[in-house]
């Protein structure tokens, strides 16, 4: 596991209005296989476009691995148990479950392992992670690719927020205090890494659902 990791020295996060930000923590290696796994599960379970309630589209590409997997269109934000097109969502791979372990070592394992693709002009806006039934449980998000800019706010809406870049490789943890924290991504850097030969960001995360 040594090679798809950063130095242990690295472990020690950076906090950011109580967010655990540990920098560097998926190396270069570890980034390329992320990145293959995550190929094969978009060949089982394809990227799409969700629609939000209100019926605009998110810029956002999204695919899901694990038991659940995050959907939304017309009916609401939830989570499914398959792929719209009635496949089953694809088992969240070893090198994913690898991240979840080191930072959430005291948590069962997620079940809902969220892909986001970011285009060029994509962001996401400030929102809560809670549609989860135990907040006890972590929320644990891997960048790769392209550099984010990710604001954190409060755990209610409104109020002081701060930034930070997200960079290919770095592990940001919402848990404890942080777990309701609004969060969202301002714009990426497009063209900021070569992880994805046609740019682009992808954000995965991990949760536990029920
Ligand atoms: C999210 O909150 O769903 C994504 C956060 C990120 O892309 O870093
Ligand atoms: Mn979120």
């Amino acid at each position: 596991m040594d090679h798809l990791f950063g130095e242990l020295g690295q472990l020690t996060p950076q906090v950011l209005r109580g967010v655990h930000i540990y920098k560097g923590m998926v190396n270069a290696n570890g980034q390329s296989a992320m990145v293959q796994d995550i190929r094969a599960i978009a060949r089982k379970a394809p990227f799409y476009s969700p629609i939000t309630p209100g019926g605009r589209p998110l810029s956002v590409k999204m695919t899901s691995a694990g038991q659940f997997g995050w959907f939304s269109d017309r009916s609401g934000y939830r989570y499914i148990e398959q792929h719209p097109s009635g496949a089953m969502w694809p088992q969240i791979p070893k090198s994913v479950l690898d991240i979840w372990q080191q930072v959430a070592p005291h948590a069962p394992e997620p079940e809902c392992c969220l892909i986001n693709y970011y285009g060029e002009a994509t962001k996401m806006g400030l929102h809560q992670d809670r549609d989860e039934a135990d907040f006890q449980w972590p929320v644990v998000s891997i960048s790769l690719g392209d550099s984010a800019l990710f604001r954190v706010g409060n755990v209610t809406q409104g109020g002081k927020t701060e930034s930070t870049w997200l960079e290919s490789g770095d592990v940001a943890v919402l848990g404890g205090d942080a777990r309701l924290a609004y969060h969202g991504v301002d714009r990426i850097k497009f063209g900021s890494s070569t992880l994805l030969p046609k740019g682009g960001r992808i954000n995965i995360t991990l949760r536990i659902v029920r």
